[in-house]
């Protein structure tokens, strides 16, 4: 635990849910922590309720859509710190179930909070992470990154994308002394079903007119038979995690036989094609 007293960590999306449940235990740890949102009054709260708890954290407005603000956000982190530890690309949003949903403006809202989100936060903080050759990369992707579902086409293809980024960094990054890692909840309780309150207006506008809101949800009791985690636990996962060295950081076992399956088919694939290569040789 005071192995991460004094070290740094940058949050986005850290106003809420998982986010700000990475902050309290970061902050717990002894960390100092920057949360950064879209939101503002929410992040007043957030640290305002941290405080109560006994955490000092610092605060920062951002758009992660906005790559100018994110290079300032980082700009200043390194002035005030001197250092990053841990960058936490975890702000993102969902919405909308079937293909017959969908619209350009509420692909291109998606991939640019929960992808270019992402990307803006590696183009800001990299030359940081590479100039002091340590450090974590966190991205929070999902359970529905690693495993294709029906009807979250728009939201899976963002997770999926942020999977690979981080499997591709963590290649390109290891020469350089920083770790990736890919944070894959399950299901959190948090407000991410409410993500439209964050969403331009033409896409609430689309959505509204077409009788669409955010996607129904009903919480599964904690302790049933569909995994929940706290969002803090989550927080805590990670810092054992990169203690540990996991790349990929799932937050319960409930889906850990569909992801077993994938791979089982993966591996049939493989095998039909070498069998299909030796029928032919
Ligand atoms: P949340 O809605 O409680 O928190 C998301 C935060 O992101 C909010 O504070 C929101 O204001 C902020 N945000 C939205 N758009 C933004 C933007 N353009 N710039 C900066 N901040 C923005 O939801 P949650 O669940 O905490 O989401 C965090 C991450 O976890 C997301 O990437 C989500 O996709 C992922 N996730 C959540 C799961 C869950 O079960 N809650 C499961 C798997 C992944």
């Amino acid at each position: 635990m005071t192995g991460w007293a004094g070290k740094t960590a940058f949050i986005t999306g850290g106003a809420s849910g998982i986010g700000l449940g990475m902050a309290e235990a970061f902050a717990q740890a002894g960390m100092a922590v920057t949360i950064s949102d879209i939101e503002e009054a929410a992040l007043a709260a957030a640290v305002a309720g941290l405080a109560a708890k006994g955490h000092q954290v610092d605060s920062l407005a951002l758009d992660v859509r906005d790559l100018a603000a994110f290079r300032s956000a980082a700009a200043s982190v390194m002035q005030r710190h001197g250092r990053i530890d841990i960058l936490c690309n975890n702000a993102g949003v969902v919405f909308e179930r079937s293909t017959a949903d969908w619209t350009d403006t509420g692909w291109r809202w998606l991939l640019d909070v929960n992808l270019m989100g992402v990307v803006h936060g590696l183009q800001a903080f990299l030359p940081a992470f590479k100039a002091q050759g340590f450090g974590h990369i966190v991205n929070t992707a999902s359970l529905t990154g690693l495993l294709g579902r029906a009807d979250i086409g728009q939201y899976g293809s963002s997770k999926f994308a942020i999977v690979g980024l981080s499997q591709c960094m963590r290649e390109e990054l290891a020469g350089h002394g920083v770790g990736v890692l890919a944070l894959c909840p399950g299901m959190v309780m948090t407000r991410i079903m409410d993500a439209t309150r964050n969403a331009p207006r033409d896409v609430t506008a689309r959505l509204a007119a077409a009788g669409l809101s955010d996607i129904p949800f009903t919480p599964p009791a904690p302790g049933g038979p569909r995994g929940v985690t706290e969002a803090v636990e989550v927080g805590r996962m990670v810092l054992d995690a990169i203690v540990d060295d996991v790349f990929y950081v799932l937050t319960d076992l409930t889906w850990a036989d569909d992801i077993e399956r994938e791979q089982a088919r993966l591996r049939g694939d493989i095998a039909w094609l070498a069998r299909r290569e030796a029928a032919t040789a």
